[in-house]
């Protein structure tokens, strides 16, 4: 049998032109030159924009690696990785407003388009699978809903578009939003692919204080503020009855779901124990379809969970099948500490855990790392 092929759907750039934009700002999220040499600083979480914390040292260190293409395409050498399907990092456009959220996201979805297409042109792919697409980016901040419809209907036409990223916090009020029901209904019609990813996490007073968390890096922000962040989000669309009213949305959760496949089970029973269940303030019942059937029918999740129980909730909550688990890197993310020429320890230990978990189904591991992407994002 021949190398299965292996499909990265979750792995992130900072277009130049999102980098010098970080640069020109002084708050979050902006890039810090160091005044001592050092290597330029990425500050683009709340609780890296710490002033205990001197500037040289916040957030993390920004390289290459977050905006070079060829970057990425050495990375997807180095870990046999066929083909990547890119998306701009967190914190997308969220913090951009008004006119320019439009402007910003016509931008970066028409570069990530012709990245596509001129890596994908130069490439000899030998009757693989060309090493390029993309999730695009929404102006949320625009000033009216349909302006983010209307993006979702320009970008669908772009050959190498198969979805959009998106964060938890839509256009400020949740994904629960009832302003949002025109963003669903525009990615139903085209069948885009909504990634659902991480940037807010939960606020310091969850992990004991900004002491706590100076104290432990990113740890807990990204190791459970995360996950947390995107179970909330996914739960309150969920609630609010959003997968009634758009029964074929596809949506991708980040790293397995957050807790999602863990939870779901609860979050099942607490609705069925809730004598007073008011959706959106009114007197209208709850979600309609069950949780398990929505997580059948609507959601996927990546296999970015690091470790195989995580892994096996997430095939259980999928009904017990691994056909809507995706592997993914999270590039150019945790990138290793010191080792410079191995391969990333987090890449690594994703596939470890995804041939550990299908150890004895081939054919899911085959899925897993690929057959499900190209299937699922119709990448060819
Ligand atoms: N940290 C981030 O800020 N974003 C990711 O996607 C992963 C880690
Ligand atoms: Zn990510």
């Amino acid at each position: 049998m021949s190398d299965p092929l292996i499909v990265d759907i979750h792995t992130h750039v900072y277009p130049p032109s999102y980098i010098d934009m970080l640069r020109a700002r002084n708050k979050v999220p902006y890039i810090h030159d160091a005044s001592d040499g050092g290597p330029p600083r990425l500050i683009i979480l709340s609780s890296d924009d710490d002033s205990n914390i001197p500037l040289d040292q916040r957030g993390r260190p920004v390289d290459s690696s977050y905006s070079d293409i060829k970057v990425k395409l050495d990375f997807m050498e180095k870990h046999g990785i066929d083909c990547s399907v890119i998306s701009l990092a967190n914190p997308w456009l969220d913090f951009i407003g008004e006119e320019q959220a439009s402007e910003w996201a016509q931008k970066i979805n028409d570069d990530l388009e012709s990245t596509c297409s001129q890596v994908n042109g130069a490439t000899e792919h030998k009757g693989r699978l060309p090493p390029l697409f993309a999730f695009g980016t929404l102006p949320l901040g625009a000033p009216q809903q349909v302006a983010v419809a209307d993006e979702v209907h320009r970008i669908s036409a772009l050959s190498h578009i198969r979805g959009v990223i998106m964060g938890t916090t839509g256009r400020g009020n949740g994904l629960d939003d009832p302003e949002l029901d025109v963003v669903w209904g525009a990615l139903q019609d085209t069948q885009l692919m909504l990634f659902l990813h991480p940037h807010y996490g939960l606020p310091d007073e969850a992990f004991g204080g900004p002491e706590i968390v100076r104290r432990y890096g990113h740890v807990l922000p990204l190791a459970l503020g995360f996950p947390l962040e995107t179970t909330i989000a996914i739960t309150r669309m969920y609630l609010s009855g959003v997968f009634d009213r758009f029964p074929k949305l596809r949506i991708l959760l980040a790293h397995s779901g957050g807790t999602l496949p863990f939870l779901a089970g609860r979050i099942e029973s607490c609705i069925a124990h809730e004598r007073t269940f008011q959706v959106n303030g009114g007197d209208i019942p709850g979600p309609q379809r069950s949780i398990w059937e929505v997580l059948k029918t609507n959601i996927y999740l990546d296999a970015v969970a690091y470790g195989t129980a995580g892994l096996k909730a997430a095939v259980e909550a999928g009904g017990g099948s691994a056909d809507r688990l995706l592997f993914g890197t999270d590039h150019p993310f945790f990138p290793p500490l010191n080792e410079k020429d191995e391969k990333w320890t987090s890449v690594t230990t994703n596939y470890k855990a995804i041939s550990a978990s299908f150890s004895e189904d081939q054919d899911a591991v085959v899925g897993v790392l690929g057959g499900n992407a190209v299937r699922i994002l119709n990448l060819k």
